[in-house]
């Protein structure tokens, strides 16, 4: 080859490798935007489990890897050793020896794959029982409704009688049962550090269970495509120690705290004269409304909006001034509200802790 020919060459060559350098500087880059501003960054990855079910899911799939990188590694391996070992050489004038058919060769490539295909069956079906049993009734095991709407989760706890969104509190250590469910379309719970993905249907229960090992925030997304915001149905974990999470039931099942505030006060008149109450529940109030989400403590959560955006005052405006703005074909529709509106319902809403 000359050298006017090689230069081309060599330039598409160092073209090539800076496009993929580039390309994966940038999906490192794109990374960090899954965690919520204001919230430390998490890899929210099923290989990172925080619980004994999704350590199981971990390890099939590491196992189902290394099968997978041996059988790479011996095929490839034996085309490229081929490739060479019988290449045609210079001195060759005749085709080579024609062959046909090799009894034991046959045999190895059947029973071979076939055995590792039965493996991956029997530690597939071992794993979904340990998902699909509940352990052993340990004391203090809880149950919590995980409920799907478009497009955010609500969590009841039947027997703490407490309804929330969005964050799902559990205690540390404990077994938590969930009963999955929705109220439109289907959805999908997955907190990829806790559970598998577990679809939630309208008119059907399904269960599964997760526990945390650790005190952390394990972020999930709705798996299922639900709607122009399926990717705007976030969800997030909290997993306390148990005294903190005894603490947080006590808070929970308390009324919200009346505020002095003369704006706070003006936003809840503002709240319950207008179309919020149809839709919302604010316990101790006259707002009943079991569309949206349960308001009581709405000030004690990382996030409003389905988990779309930080619970902020700034934030809180935001959603307010026009929500399928922030969430496309969200259920809260844009009500028109003053701006002298939003900031005092904005300020009561803030007092809800
Ligand atoms: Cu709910 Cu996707």
């Amino acid at each position: 080859m000359n050298g006017s020919l090689r230069t081309p060459i060599r330039r598409a060559w160092l073209l090539s490798c800076a496009l993929l350098i580039m390309a994966a500087l940038a999906l490192t880059a794109a990374a960090p935007a899954l965690a919520q501003e204001g919230v430390p960054p998490q890899q929210p990855s099923a290989l990172n489990p925080a619980g004994p079910n999704s350590a199981a899911i971990a390890d099939v799939f590491n196992i189902v890897l290394i099968m997978a990188t041996v059988v790479f590694v011996v095929v490839e391996g034996l085309i490229v050793f081929s490739a060479f070992r019988f290449r045609r050489k210079a001195t060759d004038t005749s085709e080579p020896v024609q062959v046909h058919g090799n009894t034991k060769a046959e045999i190895a490539w059947t029973i071979l794959p076939a055995l590792i295909v039965v493996t991956l069956f029997v530690l597939a079906l071992q794993t979904m029982q340990t998902l699909g049993t509940k352990p052993a009734a340990a004391e203090g095991q809880m149950t919590v409704k995980v409920i799907g709407h478009r497009f955010w989760w609500e969590y009841q706890y039947p027997d703490l009688n407490i309804t929330t969104a969005t964050d799902l509190v559990i205690p540390t250590g404990k077994v938590v049962n969930l009963e999955l469910s929705s109220v439109d379309v289907i959805h999908s719970f997955w907190i990829p550090q806790l559970n598998g993905k577990t679809d939630a249907f309208p008119n059907h229960i399904n269960t599964t269970w997760i526990q945390a090992n650790i005190p952390g925030f394990y972020y999930g997304q709705c798996a299922e495509l639900c709607g122009p915001s399926h990717a705007n149905m976030r969800a997030v974990v909290i997993a306390r120690t148990p005294e903190e999470f005894d603490q947080w039931v006590k808070e929970q099942q308390a009324p919200p705290v009346q505020s002095a505030e003369a704006l706070a006060q003006q936003g809840q008149q503002v709240f319950l004269a207008s179309a919020c109450i149809g839709c919302h529940t604010i316990s101790g109030t006259a707002a009943q409304g079991k569309v949206g989400p349960n308001l009581t403590h709405v000030a004690s959560r990382t996030s409003i909006a389905g988990g779309m955006l930080t619970n902020t005052e700034g934030n809180i405006k935001r959603w307010l001034a026009n929500p399928p703005a922030i969430k496309p074909d969200s259920v809260m529709p844009n009500l028109n509200l003053s701006q002298s509106n939003i900031d005092a319902l904005t300020a009561y809403l803030q007092t809800l802790k």
